[in-house]
């Protein structure tokens, strides 16, 4: 079974309640009917009642039976309000101020979320990632003992030979553009943890540098081979090894070549990119170039899950992403 028919199963044995607050969109609406048909999420659609009752009519999607949250009218608005004035009233926001805000649909979805009425969202179709992690960050917060949100890429490679059958994780590859050593260090933690609990295998964490075991000297490298000692420090039972270069990180006869004492040179399944723009460009690399599939970006360090769709997304996609939400919401 493949990765993303494997995260449906999964998704469908243990029934979730996933809000889409881009709810009066196509694309949403269309993946509405099959997430609900296939009873892969308990789908929620956030906005306007009626124009998502006549968009659905107009795209030809049927939405009956799907619950639809229109923060203008629905009874749980009040609450919300209050909720997100305590959480950022520290921050400047006053009572007036909150009660506009949560009419957003994306900041009342994640109202939603936070407040355990959905188990996680999915957007992005529509707006930015900024969009979508700034209420995220605000409200849901990050895990506990978590320091950073971060995110990663699920490659599926045609070359079977890399990664673990074909599949590694790319990560930071969307979120902080430019992480110090101790955040490195936990976006590789976390990273690792996540090829653990969804993808299901043991992680070989590869923090990449344009140097390989002190190849070359630059501050950029140093904050990589202190981000590798931080991230061993963490969690020492996790096989995490830096610098290394990405031939080194991933080809058996370079890595033995260039670090050929490491554990993970050669046989890299996890990939940690020095930096976002390192991270955005080398996902896109491998994604058009190799034909490889992308799937995400997944967020992760989110207290809830919640994840970002690419603003060029296809109705499947919102399904996939949905369907790893739910299977994520399950692991929480
Ligand atoms: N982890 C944990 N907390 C964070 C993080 C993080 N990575 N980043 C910011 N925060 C916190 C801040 O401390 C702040 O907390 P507070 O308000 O309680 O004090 C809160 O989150 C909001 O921070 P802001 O300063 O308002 O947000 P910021 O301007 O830092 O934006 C964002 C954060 C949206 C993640 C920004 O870093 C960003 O835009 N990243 C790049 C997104 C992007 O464009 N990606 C590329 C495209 S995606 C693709 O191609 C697939």
């Amino acid at each position: 079974m493949d990765f993303v028919s494997k995260m449906k199963e999964l998704a469908k044995s243990d029934l979730k309640k996933i809000v889409l607050p881009e709810g009066n969109e196509e694309r949403n609406l269309k993946a509405a009917e099959i997430i609900h048909s296939e009873k892969i999420a308990e789908v929620i659609l956030v906005g306007n009642r009626e124009e998502i009752e006549t968009n659905a009519k107009k795209f030809g999607a049927n939405i009956q039976g799907i619950t639809i949250e229109d923060p203008a009218t629905s009874e749980r608005t009040k609450g919300y309000a209050e909720g997100l004035y305590e959480l950022r009233k520290k921050k400047g926001v006053t009572q007036s101020m909150a009660e506009n805000i949560v009419l957003d649909p994306m900041y009342f979805a994640t109202m939603m979320v936070k407040n355990d009425d959905a188990h996680g969202m999915v957007s992005g179709a529509v707006h930015t990632t900024g969009d979508l992690l700034r209420p995220g960050l605000q409200i849901i917060k990050t895990a506990p003992g978590i320091s950073v949100v971060s995110s990663f890429f699920i490659m599926l490679l045609k070359d079977k030979s890399f990664g673990e059958d074909g599949q590694m994780l790319f990560a930071d590859c969307a979120v902080n553009p430019n992480p110090n050593a101790d955040e490195l260090a936990a976006i590789a933690v976390a990273t690792a943890e996540s090829a653990k609990r969804l993808m299901k295998f043991d992680p070989k964490v590869a923090m990449l540098s344009f140097s390989s075991y002190g190849s070359a000297k630059h501050e950029l490298v140093t904050k990589v081979v202190e981000a590798t000692k931080k991230a061993q420090e963490m969690r020492p039972d996790f096989m995490i090894d830096g610098e290394l270069q990405l031939d080194a990180a991933i080809v058996e006869s370079v890595g033995k070549k260039k670090a050929a004492s490491s554990p993970v040179a050669g046989k890299a399944n996890v990939l940690v990119f020095p930096d976002l723009q390192a991270g955005n460009i080398g996902y896109k690399l491998v994604e058009r170039l190799a034909g490889a599939d992308a799937i995400g970006p997944i967020c992760q360090g989110f207290a809830k899950p919640i994840n970002d769709l690419s603003r060029g997304c296809s109705v499947e996609d919102i399904v996939n992403v949905v369907a790893i939400t739910a299977v994520q919401a399950q692991n929480a």
